[in-house]
């Protein structure tokens, strides 16, 4: 992998929480190839460490910083570093996210502690990252935020995933919200709503469904450099009157 000094992205500030691991990480790494700085948070150290070193490794610059998105003092010193570090933040991807434990819960077992803790990673975590950067974006007169929802935020069809849907469905409107409330301050705001990813979060869960599932399911099972791909895109310069849109990234499985 080589890093351009003149890449799509070259002297853009980016920061990508969840980073250490799947989407984000393959983010992290995409925008570095395309010449960002990225600042690597994760509530998980080490893999944060991991995905920083080895963009570095790459010629890229990185940043990590050990952050819960649940923790307002963590969100806000996140984002002081990454503006000490690189000037300013153009770009932050809203991306960590958790399912239930155990994934599945019949509605009258939900587990409140669970849900309570799903929903402050998931939609907790978008209002803080959101709450501690639009100063900042204020200030430079422009930003691009990017949310991770999921295509359970949009369908009822994830039986038995009560906050998770619940979680990822107030995502994808307070995306659509903020960005009215932030167009006229030039910061565009969107959310990504993938499908399935092949990633550890789903990985138990796709070794249980394979064989069961027929060949063209699995085909629509995406890799994380494909997501990362379409955030590229949402977060680059030119896209102007991109905003609000929640964009499904399922191989099609919303539009049956
Ligand atoms: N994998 C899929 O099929 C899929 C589908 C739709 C949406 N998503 C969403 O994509 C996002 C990324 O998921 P992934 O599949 O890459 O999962 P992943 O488990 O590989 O990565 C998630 C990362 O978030 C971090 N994280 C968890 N809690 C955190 C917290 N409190 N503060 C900071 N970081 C925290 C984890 O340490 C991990 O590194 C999530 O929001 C997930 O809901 C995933």
């Amino acid at each position: 992998m080589t890093h351009q000094s003149a890449g799509r992205f070259a002297g853009k500030a980016v920061v990508i929480t969840g980073a250490g691991s799947g989407i984000g990480r393959a983010g992290a790494m995409a925008f570095a190839r395309e010449g960002a700085k990225v600042v690597i948070a994760d509530v998980a150290a080490e893999p944060a460490q991991r995905t920083a070193a080895e963009i570095t490794r790459a010629g890229g610059t990185a940043l990590a910083v050990t952050t819960d998105v649940t923790r307002l003092t963590d969100v806000q010193r996140l984002m002081q570093q990454a503006t000490q570090a690189f000037g300013g933040i153009d770009v932050l991807w809203n991306n960590a996210g958790v399912l239930a434990r155990p994934v599945y819960q019949a509605i009258e077992e939900t587990d409140v502690e669970d849900w309570e803790r799903v929903l402050r990673i998931n939609l907790t975590g978008v209002l803080l990252g959101c709450k501690c950067v639009v100063p900042q974006m204020k200030k430079q007169g422009k930003g691009v935020i990017i949310n991770t929802a999921s295509l359970a935020g949009l369908r009822g069809q994830a039986a038995g995933m009560a906050a998770y849907s619940a979680s990822k469905g107030a995502v994808v409107n307070l995306t659509r919200m903020l960005a009215t409330e932030l167009g006229p301050f030039n910061i565009r705001v969107n959310a990504i709503a993938p499908g399935s990813v092949e990633t550890p979060l789903i990985a138990d869960l796709l070794r249980q469904n394979a064989g069961a599932t027929p060949a063209t399911e699995a085909m629509r099972v995406a890799r994380p450099e494909e997501i990362a791909e379409t955030v590229l895109h949402l977060a680059a310069d030119g896209t102007g009157p991109l905003t609000g849109a929640i964009v499904t990234i399922d191989g099609g499985r919303s539009a049956r």
